[in-house]
């Protein structure tokens, strides 16, 4: 076939169709994911499974894109997330005293969760109220200037319910 014999317009129409398709799909793709960690706290395998058949998009694609995003978790999650900031003003002021400190008490290390879900422990880059350092949040509270005495009872408030 010659090129000038080729309808253009006819086959970018098809292209545009299956492009249009793909992207419909990746569109749906993070909205999903979030609905999915929403409902479960986590990407659960057979979740990302049903998902993968429903829109038709590899499991190995699905696990790419969703890793690359930090907001997805693969694992479940303590009810409690407890994050020690590691920037530079809290760690300089013991950040790594507090962390260890947190890992002793819930028996857990940096990026794991308690057996009975109570609680996650992270470290996390500046939280951005570095004159507060050293800090840690817990889900939304954020506590400031943690010393022995802040620290302990920083810890009875995560063992809350
Ligand atoms: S370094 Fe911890 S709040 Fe900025």
């Amino acid at each position: 076939m010659k090129l000038e014999d080729m309808n253009f317009d006819e086959k970018m129409g098809e292209l545009g169709a299956i492009i249009g398709e793909e992207e419909r799909k990746r569109g749906i793709l993070i909205p999903a994911l979030h609905e999915i960690q929403n409902k479960m706290g986590y990407l659960d395998p057979e979740e990302l499974k049903e998902l993968s058949k429903s829109l038709n998009i590899s499991l190995t694609e699905i696990y790419s894109v969703a890793s690359f995003y930090k907001m997805f978790h693969f694992k479940p999650r303590g009810k409690k997330i407890v994050k020690v900031c590691f920037g530079t003003a809290c760690y300089v002021r013991g950040a790594k005293v507090v962390l260890d400190s947190l890992s002793e008490e819930f028996d857990v290390k940096d990026g794991e969760t308690t057996e009975d879900l109570t609680m996650t422990l992270e470290t996390v880059g500046c939280v951005g109220c570095c004159g507060l350092a050293p800090v840690v949040t817990c889900n939304e509270e954020v506590v400031g200037e943690i010393d022995g005495k802040k620290l302990d009872a920083f810890i009875d408030s995560v063992k809350e319910e």
